[in-house]
Order: structure tokens, then C-alpha cells, then sequence
């Protein structure tokens, strides 16, 4: 039997923890996977995370499995965290593991509901949505996103494309912090965008990874809201990897938002789903977050420390757009202050990145992705000097 399988393609973003792992030059640089980094290069347990894994340890007295939704508490909290108040009765929520668990479970229960639905994805995308639609043999198309010339949004051609939409097919957004362009739609762009999709009767589908990392926990979330107002029926995929920097730990949610008569359908259909792929979702995860999103002084010095990543962050923008200025002489690259999240696109060739690699020892994905949390005060202007070099 397995003498037939074929080999697959490595994942591009995967590929370049190995390939970075293995190169012995001291100066090397990794911009590659989207995990974030502090200046001296680890990716830290969170101070509230910390404690409430001692809390936890000393608190836990049993391991036994938990519902096959994940725990009530936990959904509840990040149903509220993501959506604010006044959405319990229309939303039916898993735990996942995972923001790609839960990705992958609202494109199966699109599957289940309505195997015609096309899934529309931004172009470009995180490759992992193509990458399960495809496995899935799933229907779908892309909408224009974003513009090389500028490095901004293409708005005239992402309207026009979802002009073309049909009635009950899924069209996937990026909350905030767009992966991977690192380009976001403005709020009158949104209004734009929830008003077609409207009228075409759409159902958006909303990835979101980076909630926090962009431009604050509330305003991350302030599309996501406006969707969830303006539509019956919304599927939300989202992810506590990042924002609570536990990304082994597999934490996700999937939201489904449907009218309160529908809810406990809708809750069913997602437990059995839960229960086909893998049972119960990770509780370990989830647990430590709904500990923080419950105790006062923990959610306090979470959002601290959140912020303290967000601004880090929005400093090695503003540096690395000074720096690009300055070794090119030029504002090609002054696009990069404005984008938000851990990413932006950097428009270099396969050729350039290629270089970058093999005569700076900076890895980035092919399509010259930089994650933004890779670089540090110092290696700003090496990264300048040597995008200076290969352009
Ligand atoms: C990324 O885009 O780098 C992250 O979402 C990690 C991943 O799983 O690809």
C-alpha cells in the first residue's frame, strides 16, 4: 500500500526552519516562520502564562477528557474576547487545535453544508488555505489583494473580483495583520467590502491569527465585529498561538455565528465534526487561557506584555523603513512602516531572496515575506545594507 504514495511538496514556510537550522554562519538571520521573537532572538512564555501554569499545576486534580466542544468556559471567554459582548446566543464554538485546526474544520462543515460553495481566498494567501482546499477538492478562486506596484491593497481589483461571488460561497479575510502582505484594508475599505458581500449574499469566512499584533487587541478585532453585526451567518477561525505565544500547545477556536434557533444544530454538527478529526480539541492551551481571561490581574499583565510585542514590533518597522530609505536611497520600501502585523512582502524576485540566503545568511520565504519580529536594533541595518546590495 504505501509503496504508492508519491512525495510531497515541502511546505515553504516549514522548509526554512531546517534549512536555517543547518547553516553554521554565526550572522545568520531568520525572518522566516511567523513565530515572534524578542531582541536577543527567543520566543518567550509569556509572564501570564507562566503563572498560570503554576497555578494550574497546583490546582489540577484530574486529566480526564473534556466535552467534545473543548471547555464551555473557554470558548465562551474567547468568544467574547474576539467579538465583545452580545454574541452568545448566536454562536456555536470548538476548541481546535489550533488556528489551522479550526481552518480546517469550517472548511469541512462548509463542505458538509454546502458542497457547491466555492472558497474565495485573497491572492496571495497563507498557502496553508490553498494547500487544505485543495486536499479537500474543494471548489475555489482567488480575489485580486494585493498591488506590487505599491505594496498596497489592490481595492479597485478586489472589488471587481468579488463582484463576480456567487450566492452561499465562502470568501475567506484576514481579520488584521494580512499573511502574507502585511497590507490591510482600511475601515471605510471594510465597509466597502461587508456592503458587496452583502448584496452578493455571501458567507465570510474570517482568519484571525495575529489578533493584537497589529494595531491593539480591540481595533484587531473591530472588522471581525462589523462582519459578525452585518451578516446571519459569519464562520471565524482564530488562533491564541500568537497573542498568547503558546504555539505548541495547539490553542484555536472556531466560531460559527447562526440565529439563535439554529445554534444548537450548528453546535452539534461542529462537536461531530471535532469528534471525526480528532475527538476532543487540546485543553492544555486552553485552559491556561481561560485562566488569564478570568483573573483580573493576569488578563492585566498579558495585555501589558502584548503590547510591549505590538510595539516592539511597530519600532523594527519604523527602523527597518528609516534604514531601506537610507542604504537605497530611495522610498521604495517606506511601505514597510505602514503595514502591521509580523509580516510584509518585501516585492523582491525568487532571485533576490535566493542571494539574500546564500551571501547574507538571511532566510525569508520565496516570496520575500519578511516576519518582522525576526530582526533586532542590530540586524536591521545588515538586512538593509544587503536588500541594498541585491536590488
Ligand atoms: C506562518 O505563516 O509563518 C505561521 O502561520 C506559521 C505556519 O504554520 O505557517
Amino acid at each position: 500500500m504505501l509503496e504508492t504514495l508519491n512525495p510531497q511538496p515541502q511546505d515553504k514556510i516549514l522548509q526554512l526552519i531546517t534549512m536555517y537550522a543547518s547553516d553554521v554562519r554565526p550572522s545568520k538571520i531568520d525572518l522566516g516562520v511567523g513565530v515572534y521573537k524578542d531582541a536577543t532572538g527567543l520566543t518567550p512564555v509569556m509572564r501570564a502564562v507562566k503563572a498560570a501554569e503554576k497555578k494550574l499545576w497546583e490546582v489540577e486534580k484530574t486529566k480526564t477528557y473534556t466535552g467534545l466542544a473543548g471547555e464551555p468556559a473557554y470558548n465562551a471567554a474567547l468568544v467574547k474576547m474576539i467579538l465583545g459582548p452580545g454574541f452568545a446566543d448566536r454562536a456555536a464554538s470548538v476548541g481546535t487545535p489550533g488556528g489551522t485546526g479550526a481552518i480546517r474544520q469550517a472548511l469541512e462543515l462548509i463542505q458538509m453544508s454546502n458542497p457547491k460553495a466555492k472558497v474565495w481566498l485573497s491572492n496571495p494567501t497563507w498557502q496553508n488555505h490553498p494547500s487544505i482546499i485543495k486536499y479537500l477538492g474543494m471548489p475555489t478562486a482567488d480575489y485580486r489583494y494585493f498591488d506590487v506596484e505599491t505594496s498596497g491593497i489592490d481595492f479597485e481589483g478586489l472589488m471587481a473580483d468579488l463582484e463576480t461571488v456567487a450566492a452561499g460561497d465562502a470568501v475567506l479575510l484576514h481579520g488584521c495583520c494580512h499573511n502574507p502582505t502585511g497590507a490591510n484594508l482600511t475601515p471605510d475599505q471594510w465597509d466597502q467590502v461587508i456592503a458587496l458581500l452583502q448584496r452578493k449574499g455571501a458567507v465570510p469566512f474570517v482568519d484571525l491569527a495575529y489578533q493584537g499584533f497589529g494595531d491593539g487587541l480591540e481595533d484587531d478585532a473591530a472588522a471581525t465585529r462589523k462582519i459578525a453585526a452585518a451578516f446571519p451567518e459569519v464562520l471565524i477561525a482564530a488562533s491564541c498561538s500568537k497573542n498568547f505565544g503558546i504555539y505548541r500547545e495547539r490553542t484555536g477556536i472556531l466560531i460559527a455565528l447562526t440565529s439563535p434557533d439554529r445554534r444548537a444544530v450548528v453546535q452539534g454538527n461542529l462537536a461531530f465534526l471535532n469528534r471525526q478529526n480528532f475527538s476532543f480539541p487540546p485543553d492544555h492551551g486552553a485552559r491556561l487561557v481561560t485562566m488569564i481571561l478570568e483573573d483580573e490581574a493576569l488578563t492585566a499583565d498579558w495585555k501589558a506584555e502584548l503590547e510591549e510585542v505590538r510595539q516592539n514590533m511597530l519600532g523594527l518597522r519604523k527602523q527597518l523603513a528609516d534604514e531601506l530609505r537610507r542604504a537605497t536611497n530611495s522610498d521604495r520600501f517606506d511601505f514597510v512602516a505602514h503595514h502591521r502585523g509580523m509580516f510584509s512582502r518585501l516585492g523582491l524576485t525568487e532571485a533576490q531572496v535566493a542571494r539574500l540566503r546564500e551571501e547574507h545568511a538571511i532566510y525569508m520565504v520565496s516570496d520575500s515575506r519578511i516576519n518582522i519580529a525576526g530582526l533586532n536594533a542590530k540586524t536591521v541595518p545588515v538586512l538593509a545594507a544587503a536588500i541594498a546590495q541585491v536590488i
